[in-house]
């Protein structure tokens, strides 16, 4: 009888880690790894929207209150733009600025009558709209030899060559030198800092009311008037860069109204000139620069121009969107669902478990130190809630304006169980 030894005993091998697949690319993702320069990590493959909520192409429904980074003010698909839409597209959709189009006319009409006496200048996006107050600038002080403009630090005013040398952020800059002559950055709401920049070369200060992508800083309400005074002493041009933080995304047409709303005196502060974009078009690109008596007619003919700028649709898209705010009222609904969602996040800083809050209606940021806003979105994300990230440690929730007392609430509660 044979005994058989008995086999080793083989110590069962330790769980390894599962090696880490590359994750699988859907067709979409891998047309853009193929074909579009990767400026931009992207998230989400969206595939169609209704008010606050898009689906993206695995069918899961997310509520929108990132707005495309405030530009979907009225939400997606608002019966009133697809109906202009359909009926310009049928009338007359570009003709090019050497002609005259009504809706342009009939817009900057309006655009004056929001703001103050000036004229207005159309173009496609934010960043040309602060080109177009760079140029302004520059031929206003062509003559007397003055070309520098003051910017503050932690500001973002664009991506073009001369709007990335205005913008305070060195993140943005990098790789892209030499960069424009003539750009000098101090601390922002910091008066005397402003003072001790201006030389003989000065021609203008460049500011946002409020610093959207750099995690919503809003200027104090003594800064702008002083700000105001400063430039007015040293004959210099005071440009605001509305393209987030205006068109009634505070609550007020502009967001120096909401800023100076309880102080005294604070409905005479104005600008020289101002840069839209964003909400304008709700969605139809589009951007403007508004610029102020006595300055409107610093750029003249041959100094400036676009092709498609003030298109009869973009016109056309912009002047519904005007429409649709007054009739629904959506200045004072986005003021008092921007109340109602920093109240909502305040207990959660009371709670510690965020840091602070800050902003105004339909721009707010709430701080999470802890962990990197990219992530803190992604997670966000996955429980169905579109937030947009910012810099500083900032979320930001930049909701279209009829957003509804629901869905804040909804947001909230995401918020709540996901951080
Ligand atoms: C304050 C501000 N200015 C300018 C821009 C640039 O606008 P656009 O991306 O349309 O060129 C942005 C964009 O986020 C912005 O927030």
């Amino acid at each position: 009888m044979s005994v058989e030894a008995p086999l080793p005993v083989k110590p069962s091998p330790a769980p390894q880690p599962a090696a880490a697949e590359a994750p699988v690319r859907t067709e979409i993702e891998s047309l853009y790894d193929k074909y579009v320069v990767p400026t931009v990590n992207r998230g989400l493959t969206l595939v169609r929207g209704r008010g606050r909520q898009v689906w993206d192409d695995q069918g899961r429904k997310y509520l929108d209150l990132g707005g495309g980074i405030a530009v979907n003010s009225l939400g997606h698909a608002h019966p009133a733009i697809r109906e202009t839409l359909t009926k310009q597209a049928d009338v007359l959709i570009h003709s090019c600025n050497l002609y005259y189009n009504e809706w342009q006319g009939r817009l900057a009409q309006r655009i004056v009558e929001l703001t103050g006496p000036g004229k207005v200048y159309f173009c496609n996006s934010g960043a040309e709209a602060n080109e177009a107050l760079i140029k302004l600038a520059r031929k206003f002080g062509h003559e007397s030899g003055r070309f520098e403009i003051i910017t503050a630090t932690n500001s973002f005013h664009g991506r073009t060559l001369a709007t990335l040398t205005a913008t305070g952020q060195e993140k943005i800059k990098q790789g892209f030198s030499p960069l424009l002559p003539g750009f000098v950055h101090v601390p922002f709401n910091h008066l005397a800092a402003v003072e001790a920049a201006i030389t003989p070369k000065t021609i203008a200060v460049q500011i946002e009311g409020i610093q959207g992508e750099g995690g919503v800083f809003t200027a104090t309400p003594e800064y702008l008037p002083g700000l105001r005074a400063l430039t007015q002493k040293h004959n210099l041009l005071l440009l605001w860069d509305g393209v987030q933080d205006g068109y009634f995304r505070t609550g007020r047409w502009q967001c120096y109204e909401r800023i100076l709303q309880e102080v005294p005196g604070g409905e005479s502060f104005q600008p020289d000139a101002i840069a839209m974009a964003k909400s304008l078009g709700a969605g139809y690109p589009m951007g403007a620069m508004w610029v102020r008596e006595p300055y409107q007619n610093v750029l003249g003919p041959g100094s400036h121009g676009t092709t498609y700028g003030g298109s009869p649709m973009a016109c056309a898209v912009a002047l519904t969107v005007l429409d649709v705010v007054e009739k629904e009222k959506l200045m004072a609904n986005i003021s008092a669902r921007g109340e109602q969602l920093k109240q909502g996040l305040q207990k959660l800083v009371t709670a510690g478990r965020i840091k602070e809050v800050r902003g105004y209606g339909g721009l707010v940021g709430m701080v999470i130190e802890k962990e990197e806003p990219g992530s803190v979105v992604s997670r966000l994300t996955k429980a169905g809630l579109i937030l947009i990230p910012a810099a500083n440690h900032t979320i930001r929730f930049l909701p279209p304006l009829n957003v509804t007392a629901e869905e804040i609430a909804e947001a909230l509660r995401i918020v709540e169980e996901t951080i």
